[in-house]
C-alpha cells in the first residue's frame, strides 16, 4: 500500500466553494495533497483553471456561483457525476464589503447576506443532500471571528457570520441522523487576497497585531489544516463545534490589566 492508500482522504471526494483563492485555494490544495479528489466551484474560472493546471486530473474546477440554487445544484453534482459520490463539503466562498449601519444600501446589505450567508446555505442543502445518498460524510462551514465579535462597518458581514454558525449547528442537529457532521471554522486575521488592501494600509497590520496574542497573522494553510481535521474521521464525534483559528484574538477584548494589577498590594498568602 502506498503512502496515499494511508492518507486521510484517500479515496474520498470533495465540494470545496469559494476554492479558487485564498483559503478556499488552500484546502484544495491541501485536500488533493492528502489523497481526495475535488470539484472545487468559484466565480472566478480563470483561477480555476490555473488550478487544475497545478493540481491534476484530482481536481476539476467548475464555474459557480453560489447565490445560484441552479449552480450549486450543478457543482455538487458534478462531483457526484465525476468521481462517484460525495463525503465532504468544505463551504469557503465568501466576502467583506459593507459599509456604516447608517449609510449602507439594502441592496449592499442583501448582497452581503446572499454571498455570505445564503451562498453557505444553499451549498450546505445540496451537498447534505448527495451525503445523505451516500450514507454520511461531512460538512465545513467557515464563518470568521466575526461569527461572535463586532466590528466597525461590518454590520452585514458579522451578521452573516453569526448567522453561519448557528446555520451549522442547525445542520449538526437535523444531519445527524444522516451520519452527516457540521462543523464551522472561524478564521482570524489571515492573509490573502480578501484583506491584502486592508493590511497594506500603513499601521493596518499593527492595529490588528495589537489584538491578537501570537503577534502574527494566520496563513490560509492554516485555516485548511483546521478545516481538514474538521472534515476527517479524526473528528468523527464533533459535530456543532465552532472552532476559532484566530492566534487567540477572541480572548482579547478585555483592557490589558497588568500595569494595573502591578500596582495593586499583593494578595495574602492563601488568600
Ligand atoms: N482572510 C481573512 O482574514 C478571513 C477571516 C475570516 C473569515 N474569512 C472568510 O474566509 C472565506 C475565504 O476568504 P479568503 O480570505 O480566502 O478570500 P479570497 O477573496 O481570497 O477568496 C474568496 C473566493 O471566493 C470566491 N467567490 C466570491 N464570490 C463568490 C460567489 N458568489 N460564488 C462562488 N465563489 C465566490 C472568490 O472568487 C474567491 O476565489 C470567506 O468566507 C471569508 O469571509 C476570511
Amino acid at each position: 500500500m502506498s503512502s496515499a492508500d494511508n492518507a486521510r482522504y484517500a479515496g474520498r471526494v470533495a465540494v470545496v466553494t469559494g476554492g479558487a483563492s485564498g483559503i478556499g485555494a488552500a484546502i484544495v490544495r491541501r485536500l488533493v495533497a492528502e489523497g481526495a479528489s475535488v470539484v472545487a466551484g468559484d466565480i472566478s474560472a480563470d483561477r480555476l483553471a490555473e488550478l487544475e493546471r497545478e493540481l491534476g486530473d484530482r481536481c476539476h474546477g467548475v464555474a459557480a456561483d453560489v447565490t445560484s440554487e441552479a449552480d450549486v445544484e450543478r457543482l455538487v453534482a458534478t462531483a457526484v457525476d465525476r468521481f462517484g459520490g460525495l463525503h465532504a463539503g468544505f463551504n469557503v466562498a465568501g466576502g467583506g464589503g459593507g459599509g456604516s449601519l447608517l449609510e449602507q444600501s439594502e441592496e449592499d446589505w442583501r448582497r452581503v447576506l446572499d454571498l455570505c450567508l445564503t451562498g453557505v446555505f444553499l451549498s450546505m442543502k445540496h451537498e447534505g443532500r448527495a451525503l445523505r445518498e451516500g450514507g454520511g460524510g461531512a460538512i465545513v462551514n467557515i464563518a470568521s471571528l466575526n461569527s461572535t465579535v463586532p466590528m466597525f462597518g461590518g454590520s452585514a458581514y458579522c451578521s452573516a457570520k453569526a448567522g453561519v454558525a448557528m446555520l451549522s449547528q442547525c445542520g449538526a442537529l437535523e444531519l445527524a441522523e444522516h451520519a452527516i457532521r457540521v462543523n464551522t471554522v472561524s478564521p482570524g486575521l489571515t492573509a490573502t487576497p480578501l484583506t491584502a488592501a486592508l493590511t497594506e494600509l500603513p499601521g493596518a497590520t499593527e492595529a490588528y497585531l495589537e489584538r491578537i496574542p501570537l503577534k502574527r497573522v494566520g496563513s490560509p494553510e492554516e485555516m485548511a489544516a483546521a478545516a481538514l481535521y474538521l472534515g476527517s474521521d479524526d473528528a468523527g464525534y464533533v459535530s456543532g463545534a465552532n472552532l476559532f483559528v484566530d492566534g487567540a484574538w477572541a480572548t482579547s477584548t478585555y483592557p490589558d490589566l497588568r500595569p494595573f494589577l502591578a500596582q495593586l498590594a499583593p494578595p495574602a498568602a492563601g488568600a
